[in-house]
């Protein structure tokens, strides 16, 4: 069937007001932008007619800004899960103008093939390839593209030349059975490859067929600063100090690391610590230290959902393929993430926390308990399927106003069961085997910002008697205080307010 091809504002006529749209793609990373782009001034055009213009979105995790930016701007989300990070929408969700519903990465294709969150009208791919037959071959990030494609009325395929056709062959396409028929994943190494190198469709369903050019949305990272290189140094020697003590078999085991500065931080102090052998990645975004890794012989192999890369990595990624190409695999989400291979392979996981608390909770999402941030993203899926979970966090934020660590989480995304270990710049607490009462000290003692401990020592000196120590009038006191005064050191518990 022949392909149609069409421009990016003929295909948006493809969406009506009020259908689920499935966007494939992983972080910018993959992401279609030229019709989302003409989805929203479409949008904007029916608003100005005074028609109502709105679309439920389905992505991978987060996108980029001619997607959740451009929408976001015209108001044209109905609803949108799971994961976020463009300003413009999170102003949006907070202020509840749109629904926003957060969940585990992993989960989102099987719950769409499950039936619980309505249709799919519409899947909109970038592709470095498609064929008159119905192969589709994704760029540089999967997401839930398999799983909509498949769901799907229409599809329309953003066909973008500057990633190459010869990313054929990087992709591992592959979608479990649904209950009661599903078997295991087959991945017992994360080198396996289980399933096609294409997303195949039925090709009548190819609605459009939009060729562009467009240059990734990946942002340069910010240059690591004291506090994300300590925080590295501290995970690199711990990861050495399980190593010597035969936590971790000397041969390693798969790492997983998630997004942001810290991640690129602990993977480079990884690589320079020659007493860890090269290792293997098993995770959800292929960052740019990976990359660097991967040149220097330090990192074998890497199984991800996407390369979410700058745009001068993914240039030089494309420049030399034949190197890069058996070292990498892109996955859908519902397997780059899955609890189950998770926890056969026995990851390591390194995630970030916005705040931990003094027993092991961990807040990934929240702001004070009621502000969304981005979402849960991957963390929920290897944190608790993992051999080894981590939670990194600077101890303080905002020039130290902020103690990272409080008394009780504002909002809890990872409980005191799932998390193992805590680093901050200032040191490791290890929760291993640990009662409450112990966890409190381990944090404090080596986590906590100097300034803070007095404050939290006091605080268990305060707690109700018990198993685990706390005191439920006094447990949001560092937030009360941030909000009243905007600085948590401010923390007084003698004050009238603040009863014993
Ligand atoms: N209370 C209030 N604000 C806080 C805070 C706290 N305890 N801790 C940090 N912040 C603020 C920072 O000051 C910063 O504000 P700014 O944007 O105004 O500068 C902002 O929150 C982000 O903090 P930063 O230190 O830059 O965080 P980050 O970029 O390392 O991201 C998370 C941290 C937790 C938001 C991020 O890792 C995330 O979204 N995690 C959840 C998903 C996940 O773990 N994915 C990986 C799985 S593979």
């Amino acid at each position: 069937m022949a392909l149609k091809f069409m421009t990016a504002e003929e295909a948006a006529l493809f969406v009506h007001h009020d259908e689920n749209v499935g966007f494939g793609g992983f972080t910018p990373a993959g992401c279609p932008k030229s019709v989302p782009t003409a989805i929203a001034k479409r949008a904007a055009e029916e608003h100005a007619k005074g028609n109502p213009f709105q679309i439920g979105m389905f992505t991978g995790a987060s996108t980029g800004n001619s997607l959740d930016g451009e929408l976001s701007r015209v108001k044209a989300i109905k609803f949108r899960t799971p994961y976020q990070s463009n300003k413009d929408l999170r102003t949006l969700l907070n202020a509840r103008e749109t629904h926003y519903y957060d969940l585990h990465l992993s989960e989102l294709a099987q719950n769409l093939r499950y039936g619980f969150l309505g249709k799919v009208d519409v899947a909109i791919i970038e592709a470095c390839d498609v064929t008159e037959s119905g192969e589709i071959v994704p760029t540089c990030g999967v997401g839930i593209a398999p799983t909509i494609c498949r769901l799907a009325d229409r599809i329309i395929v953003e066909l973008n030349r500057k990633h190459p056709k010869e990313l054929r062959g990087m992709h591992d396409i592959y979608e479990p059975a649904d209950p009661p028929y599903r078997r295991e994943i087959p991945i017992y190494t994360p080198s396996d490859r289980i399933g096609t190198p294409y997303i195949k469709v039925d090709p009548s369903k190819i609605v459009a067929v939009v060729e562009t050019d467009i240059e990734n949305e990946g942002s340069p990272f910010a240059p690591l600063d004291d506090v994300t290189m300590a925080i590295g140094r501290n995970v690199a020697d711990f990861l050495v100090h399980e190593m010597k003590a035969g936590r971790i078999p000397k041969e390693f085991v798969p790492l997983q690391s998630g997004v942001g500065n810290v991640a690129n931080a602990v993977l480079g102090c990884m690589g320079e610590n020659k007493v860890i052998p090269a290792f293997n990645v098993y995770t959800e975004v292929i960052q740019d230290a990976v990359i660097k890794l991967m040149e220097e012989g330090r990192v074998t192999f890497a199984s991800g959902c996407s390369l979410t890369v700058s745009n001068e990595v993914i240039n030089k990624i494309y420049a030399n393929l034949s190197f890069f190409k058996d070292k990498i695999l892109l996955r859908p989400q519902e397997i780059s993430n899955n609890p189950e291979i998770a926890r056969r392979l026995g990851l390591v996981t390194i995630n970030t926390a916005l705040e931990a608390d003094i027993f092991g909770n961990i807040n990934s999402t929240h702001v004070s308990g009621t502000r969304m941030m981005n979402g849960i993203g991957g963390s929920g899926d290897f944190t608790r399927a993992g051999m080894l979970s981590v939670f990194t966090t600077p101890s303080t934020a905002k020039d130290g106003k902020i103690s990272s660590i409080v008394p009780m989480v504002s909002h809890l995304d990872h409980s005191e069961h799932s998390v193992k270990i805590l680093i901050t710049e200032y040191g490791v607490a290890d929760l291993r085997g640990t009662s409450p009462i112990q966890r409190a000290h381990a944090i404090i003692d080596n986590c906590v910002h100097p300034d803070y401990r007095p404050l939290l020592r006091e605080y268990l000196q305060q707690g109700i008697k018990g198993h685990t120590p706390h005191n439920l009038k006094n447990c949001f006191a560092f937030h009360e205080e941030l909000a009243a005064s905007g600085d948590m050191h401010n923390v007084d518990w003698s004050r009238d307010n603040r009863p014993k």
